[in-house]
């Protein structure tokens, strides 16, 4: 989401004529942030702080916007006095008129993190993104859900999605302009609802209807709402990934319980069960905080074993971090770093030897790629199967945009390789 709106940020300030640049020479310098966890909220301030000696030589504009301005709001100036505008998540879409007034009253301050209420998100058109076969689109934002952890409610705000129709017009611009995946976004994709009544399950199957979409994405899916008539439609229609991301956070029910997200471990495994009885290969991601706090040894376990039992594709997972206001920060005492740390260590270490297993079985097996980019290391296309699994693999570069296949030849944690395979 935070991509969507660095894209939607650079798109309003090329189309006033404020060309973006990367480099240190800029005049503008724009600071989208995430304030998921302490520590991306500290990077903010340590990027900062290197521009502070840079201002004293020359005149340039600092922004600060995203989840960071909208909870820290005027603290930002207080910390920062050398930042010259704070716009909250629902006001981004003013860069351009803030940057002009800026630049012609250099030196005065704009603050506006204003949560606008309007019930549908701004419609915003230009959208600076570089790659034309993949392309996201917002579906709503906000969430109302509440978990204990986290504060993506205090800084998105409430729930809000755009018109059906709205959404289907800009999937089928992409596609006209050459798209070949579309990423359905929202904090909480379930929650979609048009002021007609359509839900996520009708939205998902008019975009899949749409003519020559060949990969339809979505994330993400709360595992509460996750019900077997969305299953149903992504096993029916074949552009529809898939992959499915069904954060589970813990695999503790008094953890759940305290985390506030609803639904039971047994609940959550029996909407895993209904994945894997399709018989389909679904690739299941999911998210894992561990140390909440009065996570005992063996709520920590239980963690463990859900792992074990539902065998992830991939996962991130994070140690606790307390957010204020968020209830467990307004209730608990945070625990000890290095049980968190050890924690987290030792849960990707499990989780590792789970996806190697994973990926040795896929050996021989071919995938349609969708061919991303140059790998890392540069040698090798990357490209992604629509269970999300990452795959290398020998290739020319125009291949970049294109659905490929490949047969899976070897394997590590993270990735598979393979080569490029013709009947
Ligand atoms: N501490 C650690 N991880 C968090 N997440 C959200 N809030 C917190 C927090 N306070 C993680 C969750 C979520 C992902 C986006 O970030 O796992 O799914
Ligand atoms: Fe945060 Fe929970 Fe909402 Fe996800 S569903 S954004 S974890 S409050």
């Amino acid at each position: 989401m935070n991509v969507l709106d660095s894209e939607k940020m650079a798109g309003i300030l090329e189309s006033r004529g404020f060309l973006s640049s990367s480099g240190d020479d800029a005049d503008i310098f724009i600071f989208n942030t995430c304030s998921v966890r302490e520590k991306a909220e500290e990077k903010l301030f340590s990027y900062l702080g290197r521009l502070k000696k840079k201002k004293k030589n020359r005149k340039f504009l600092i922004g600060v916007c995203g989840c960071v301005a909208q909870v820290e709001g005027e603290r930002i100036f207080k910390r920062a006095p050398y930042v010259d505008f704070v716009l909250g998540t629902r006001r981004f879409f003013k860069i351009g008129d803030v940057v002009r007034y800026l630049i012609e009253n250099y030196g005065e301050k704009i603050l506006d993190v204003e949560m606008d209420g309007s019930p549908y998100p701004p419609e915003i058109k230009e959208i600076k993104r570089n790659e034309k076969f993949r392309e996201y689109v917002l579906i709503m934002e906000g969430c109302n859900n509440f978990c204990s952890y986290c504060i993506v409610p205090f800084t998105r705000g409430r729930e809000r999605s755009r018109k059906l129709e709205n959404v289907l017009g800009e999937v089928k611009r992409y596609i006209k302009d050459g798209a070949v995946e579309i990423n359905l976004l929202g904090q909480n994709v379930n929650s979609y609802r048009d002021p007609d009544g359509y839900d996520f399950v009708d939205l998902l199957s008019e975009v899949s209807k749409i003519e020559g979409l060949k990969r339809i994405r979505f994330t993400t899916s709360h595992p509460k709402d996750f019900n077997e008539e969305l299953l149903s439609v992504m096993v029916a229609n074949k552009n529809i990934c898939k992959h499915i991301h069904l954060p589970p956070q813990s695999g503790s029910n008094k953890i759940l319980k305290l985390m506030n997200r609803k639904y039971t471990r047994e609940e959550y495994l029996e909407k895993i069960d209904m994945i894997k009885s399709t018989g389909i290969e679904f690739g299941i991601s999911g998210d894992f905080i561990v140390g909440f706090p009065t996570e005992s040894r063996e709520d920590y376990e239980k963690t463990l074993s859900l792992l074990e039992e539902v065998k992830y594709s991939s996962i991130f997972s994070f140690k606790y971090s307390p957010r204020p206001n968020t209830l467990a920060w307004r209730k608990f005492q945070d625990m000890d770093e290095k049980i968190k740390l050890e924690r987290l260590m030792n849960l990707q270490d499990f989780q590792k030897k789970i996806q190697l297993e994973l990926n040795k079985s896929k050996v021989g097996k071919v995938y349609e790629v969708l061919v991303e980019s140059i790998s890392k290391k540069g040698d090798t296309l990357m490209g992604r199967t629509e269970q999300n699994y990452i795959v290398n693999f020998s290739g020319d570069r125009d291949l970049i945009g294109n659905i490929v296949k490949v047969k899976i030849t070897d394997f590590s944690a993270q990735t598979l390789k393979g080569e490029l395979f013709s009947m």
